[in-house]
């Protein structure tokens, strides 16, 4: 995407080629800084404490973490602890295993010498796929974004509704939720996004707009609590969400309150789809509710907030009673049933196991799949 007029991605190997730098999405939308990672614990950092966050995103920073933790250290034993310390960052993400175990393979069987080498070379070409991934996500989406606008009475735009961010900001270019709709606002489709603000860090109003914004996408951010009743009054034609993980039937791990969206949209008709690349889809597994590990975070998330003051000053301020605990369950899933489709590199396929299977055989092929 264009930050200022430039492109820009979310993660870029520095140019003295012994760092990688980020951009450090905790100080967004009040500050653009980036962060230079130097080493494993760097990389480890920003993953735990989201400078960088979105499940592509945190697949691609853990495969460069495991190429500058390699520059240092490159025998079996370091390979196997970089590879442990990055999983060990976050829980839900499956994106996240999946970058890593793609790394460790590859960089396993090499003698200890070659491996930074190839870690670089690793590291670069899935961020290159992300990013080809999400284009294609765009291209599969488009005509879906078309045809659900040509009912609409002329002139009047396409308003989609989506949840936390799987923007540009959560991937390393374009975003999943996202690729439709920049696809759709390139091609001269009007559209109008609705905004989640997405308590308690707020990556709705903090990043979705701040990157919408930059794009010119018209767009309006709402409370959580807004969408069921902009549902009921017709002024939403469509949900599109990204994804942490979904399983092989189909179920679809997001932010929390995406349950809560779709269950609004079931009633009141409205179409709910996600944008799922493939390294989002975890094959061994098939029952979300029981099967996702749902990452618990802190609860000063909920009890506090940041943002700016009237002086421009960024502050954080408390917002509970003092003593009043809070608990802060990051993600939730949305069963399959639910789900009117799953946007994917390879087409708009159905949430259930046989659909995805017949989008992705060789994956489904003696996995999970009964
Ligand atoms: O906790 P976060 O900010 O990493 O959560 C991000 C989301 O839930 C996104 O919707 C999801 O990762 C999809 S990103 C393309």
């Amino acid at each position: 995407m264009n930050v200022a007029g430039r492109p820009t991605r979310t993660i870029w190997p520095d140019a003295d080629g012994v760092a990688v730098g980020i951009i450090d999405q905790t100080s967004l939308p009040h500050a653009l800084s980036n962060v230079r990672l130097e080493n494993l614990d760097d990389a480890a950092r920003a993953i735990r404490d989201m400078l960088v966050r979105g499940a592509p995103l945190i697949g691609a920073t853990a495969a460069w973490g495991m190429w500058l933790a390699l520059r240092s250290e490159a025998g079996d034993t370091a390979l196997e602890r970089a590879h442990a310390t990055l999983l060990a960052t976050r829980p839900t993400a499956v994106n996240l295993r999946w970058a890593l175990d793609r790394m460790y393979a590859r960089l396993a069987p090499l003698p200890p010498a070659e491996r930074p080498a190839e870690a670089r070379v690793l590291a670069a070409a899935i961020c290159d796929e992300d990013v080809a991934l999400n284009r294609a996500i765009g291209a599969a989406g488009l005509p879906l974004l078309a045809a659900l606008a040509a009912r609409k009475p002329a002139g009047q735009p396409l308003n989609i509704l989506t949840h936390c961010n799987a923007g540009w900001l959560a991937t390393v270019d374009i975003g999943t939720a996202t690729a439709p709709i920049y696809a759709a606002h390139d091609s001269g489709l009007p559209v109008h996004v609705w905004v989640d603000e997405t308590r308690p860090r707020n990556q709705g109003a903090s990043l979705t707009a701040w990157e919408l914004l930059n794009h010119g996408v018209p767009h309006t951010v709402i409370a959580d609590n807004a969408g069921g009743h902009l549902m009921q009054h017709g002024h939403v034609d469509l949900v599109i969400t990204g994804t942490d993980r979904v399983t092989a039937a189909g179920d679809v791990c997001n932010k929390i309150g995406t349950y809560l969206k779709a269950l609004a949209a079931r009633d009141n008709d409205v179409p709910f789809y996600v944008a799922t690349p493939s390294p989002s889809i975890d094959w061994r597994i098939r029952d979300g509710r029981r099967e996702i590990p749902i990452e618990e975070r802190s609860a000063t998330e909920v009890a506090r907030i940041t943002g700016r003051l009237a002086s421009g000053e960024v502050a954080t301020v408390d917002l509970l009673p003092a003593g009043s605990p809070a608990s802060n369950p990051a993600f939730d899933v949305t069963p399959a049933r639910l789900v009117t489709g799953l946007i994917t590199e390879r087409g708009v396929c159905a949430a259930n196991s046989s659909d995805l299977a017949t989008l992705f055989p060789e994956q489904a092929a003696g996995r999970a799949i009964g």
